[in-house]
């Protein structure tokens, strides 16, 4: 059986952007789901202090969504005064290349993102704008002034949609670090090929759009999981450079737009999550963190610290399937066809005695899993294996060679991690 060792072809190959930005997977909230074009101030304000809200617990200890790692709240679009401004009529922009903020809803950025420091948080913005895109192509003055606006309102992070003419992400980056302030930078541009994608050498931004915008349905979610594999194995999502497949629509009942969404149930929000964990997506929360009856049916799912352990794990490889069905089935959403049931793992230790495990059924009915130790790529696997139960937090005991007769409901997904024994 062939074993991959990625871990030293990474070390001697792959770098990233060197800002010392999302060397983990990123945490934390952003707007567009929940709120789409109808957001402002006071919305974004309540959401920081649903954030570090402590009123529920993990494991008895009072705890908030960033006292686990969710402590960005990140502005989607239409934060900007459309408008006709100067001589050429730009959209957003000043003459000088400054953008320009709708004070009506947005008073005051910079006390915003006070308020996101005081309660110890950090604040996203959003550029390059989809309401109101800026056209035109030949304009470095709106690189200069997005980032100037960047640094004055006090952000720590920016999206970087697709929407319009700045789509030069190298001199955005080029400009932020002349700044002297790092800056977690988001590329969002939907998965599309160079020079949106990086190289082994070559990322000028922290985490990458592999996809189109998810949706609160089984089938978005898993066609969006699967624009990400082909950036696993050539570890092309790594530290400082992660590949996203977007946001996590888990408690969302619809996208904006997205009233015929199906939403989740409590099997398909398990894969979710448990997917997003796995291949190292970055985490990124859009429900109303202040809706208790929200919170009270999510909280145990994306509160578990061991799922997310496991997401901001690093050990040479980003995570991804390893075995898929060839037998498929077609899913609701985009009539997307995905394997039947698919594998994932990702390494949790250097010398491949831990590995985390994912199965995924996307069937309409239960089916039960063998989980043979041999296939899973650089693990040690053998006799006397511990397997804990990630969703339970629990261990589940010690197996040779393989963990059989593992049953997984209708689109849900049992998460595990190996040890093999001394
Ligand atoms: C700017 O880029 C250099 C070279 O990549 C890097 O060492 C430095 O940390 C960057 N500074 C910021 C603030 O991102
Ligand atoms: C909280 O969420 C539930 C479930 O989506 C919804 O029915 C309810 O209206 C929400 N409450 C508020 C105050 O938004
Ligand atoms: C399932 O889909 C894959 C990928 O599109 C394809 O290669 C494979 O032939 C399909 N399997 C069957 C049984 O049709």
């Amino acid at each position: 059986m062939f074993k991959v060792f990625s871990t030293l072809i990474w070390v001697a190959v792959a770098t990233a952007k060197e800002n010392g930005m999302a060397l983990t997977p990123p945490m934390g909230w952003r707007s567009w789901n929940l709120y789409g074009e109808n957001v402002n101030q006071e919305l974004i304000e309540t959401i920081m202090d649903g954030m570090v809200n402590r009123g529920r617990t993990v494991d008895g200890t009072a705890t908030s969504l960033c006292d686990l790692g969710y402590c960005d709240v990140g502005l989607d679009d239409n934060w900007q005064k459309c408008g006709s401004y100067g001589e050429k009529k730009y959209t957003f922009h000043t003459d000088d290349g400054i953008p320009v903020v709708n004070t009506e809803i947005f008073p005051d950025m910079k006390s915003m993102t006070d308020k996101a420091h005081s309660l110890g948080l950090t604040a996203g913005w959003y550029g390059n704008n989809c309401i109101c895109a800026e056209k035109f192509t030949d304009e470095d003055k709106f690189y200069e002034g997005d980032v100037k606006a960047l640094i004055d309102f006090g952000f720590d992070g920016v999206k970087l949609d697709g929407c319009g003419s700045q789509l030069n992400l190298e001199l955005y980056d080029e400009l932020i670090n002349a700044t002297g302030k790092a800056i977690t930078m988001e590329n969002c541009h939907w998965g599309s090929a160079p020079p949106f994608e990086p190289t082994l050498d070559w990322c000028p931004w922290n985490f990458f759009r592999t996809s189109g915008d998810v949706r609160a349905a089984y089938g978005s979610v898993m066609e969006n999981l699967a624009t990400t594999y082909k950036y696993a194995d050539t570890l092309l999502s790594r530290p400082g450079c992660w590949a996203y497949p977007d946001m996590l629509e888990i408690g969302c009942d619809h996208g904006p737009g997205g009233d015929s969404d199906s939403g989740l149930n409590e099997q398909e929000s398990r894969s979710h999550f448990g997917s997003w964990c796995i291949i190292s997506s970055p985490l990124t929360l859009s429900m109303d963190v202040n809706n208790a009856t929200i919170m009270d049916s999510v909280w145990d799912l994306i509160a578990n610290p061991e799922a997310i352990e496991v997401n901001q794990a690093w050990f040479g490889h980003p995570g991804g399937p390893y075995l898929s069905s060839s037998e498929n089935v077609t899913l609701e959403y985009d009539n997307f066809v995905a394997p039947s049931h698919q594998y994932l793992y990702k390494p949790m230790s250097w010398d491949g005695s831990k590995v985390a495990v994912l199965i995924m059924n996307s069937e309409n009915d239960e089916k039960s899993f063998d989980v043979k130790f041999d296939d899973i790529p650089g693990f040690k696997g053998g006799k006397g294996v511990k397997v804990r139960c990630v969703w339970g937090r629990k261990d589940v005991g010690q197996f040779d060679d393989v963990l059989d007769g593992v049953d997984v409901e209708a689109h849900d997904a049992r998460f595990f991690v190996l040890e093999a024994a001394e």
